[in-house]
């Protein structure tokens, strides 16, 4: 597995595509994962401008050109980008392979402007093979949403992807104990630099990671570096949901006492 870091250029979708497969050029893996809006950049400043950058999935530039490289390099990608789809916008990933687009994933929690800009995702957390892998997607601001990860995991993920445009100090942290409390590996694609735009400038956060079911980090990258690195990841870590002998992770579940995590009731 496989993180790319870099800087988009806001609106430049052909060159950050190109500069994604550039800095991939330079990792071995089964699956390569770039930062949320990496073709289009974070900061929109009206729906016009998210109008004009959104993409079909299935044959926008994010899938045809990354489409092309799975094919060319015969691995796959993962990668962020404005959806465009039946009148809404979503903030997406999608999973693409030799054979083409195999799934899209559209972002649950949307953070600040984000929520003026898209429609929050209204597809089920599923989970996808990667060769012998499990593949399961969230993007960026997911992470303040523990249910997400171990919607997945239930679900049987051996790895999380997780494509971001990280603002909060606190998230790379975060996302070791989602791997720690879900015994899966976490990759983490995080932009770099800052959207300075008319209506505001953003920074991100840097520090892309993979981590694994115990909380080892297998590798990070700098705050401010473009770089691609990757981490072999032994899936029979991610099955082996045994913390001790007597004591499964999945089987010690009570679910019948976290039903209020499934109703919309809010604490007083
Ligand atoms: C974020 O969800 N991009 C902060």
């Amino acid at each position: 597995m496989a993180f790319v870091q870099g800087r988009p250029r806001f609106g430049r979708s052909a060159e950050n595509l190109e500069r994604g497969l550039a800095l991939a050029a330079g990792v071995e893996a089964d699956l390569v994962v770039l930062p949320e809006l990496w073709s289009s950049g974070y900061v929109f400043s009206s729906h016009a401008e998210v109008a004009s950058l959104a993409e079909d999935a299935s044959n926008g530039a994010t899938a045809r050109v990354l489409g092309a490289a799975a094919r060319r390099e015969r691995r796959c990608y993962v990668a962020g980008f404005p959806e465009r789809h039946a009148g809404r916008f979503y903030n997406s990933a999608l999973l693409v392979g030799p054979g083409g687009v195999r799934a899209v994933y559209r972002k649950l929690h949307l953070f600040e402007m984000e929520r003026t800009w898209f429609t929050p995702g209204n597809l089920p957390l599923a989970v996808e093979r990667v060769g012998p892998a499990r593949i399961g997607m969230m993007i960026c601001f997911d992470w303040r949403f523990p249910e997400v990860a171990r919607s997945l995991a239930l679900k049987g993920a051996d790895v999380i992807v997780h494509p971001s445009n990280l603002v909060f100090p606190q998230a790379q942290q975060a996302m070791i104990t989602r791997s720690i409390e879900n015994r899966v590996f976490m990759v983490t694609a995080n932009r770099v630099g800052a959207d300075a735009r008319p209506i505001g400038t953003v920074r991100f956060t840097g520090q892309s990671q993979i981590t694994d079911p115990s909380g080892r980090r297998l590798g990070r990258a700098g705050r401010t570096v473009s770089c691609a690195m990757a981490a072999d990841c032994d899936l029979t870590e991610a099955r082996d949901k045994s913390l001790t002998a007597m004591t499964p992770l999945f089987g010690a579940r009570r679910p019948e006492h976290y039903r209020q995590l499934v109703s919309r009731t809010r604490p007083r």
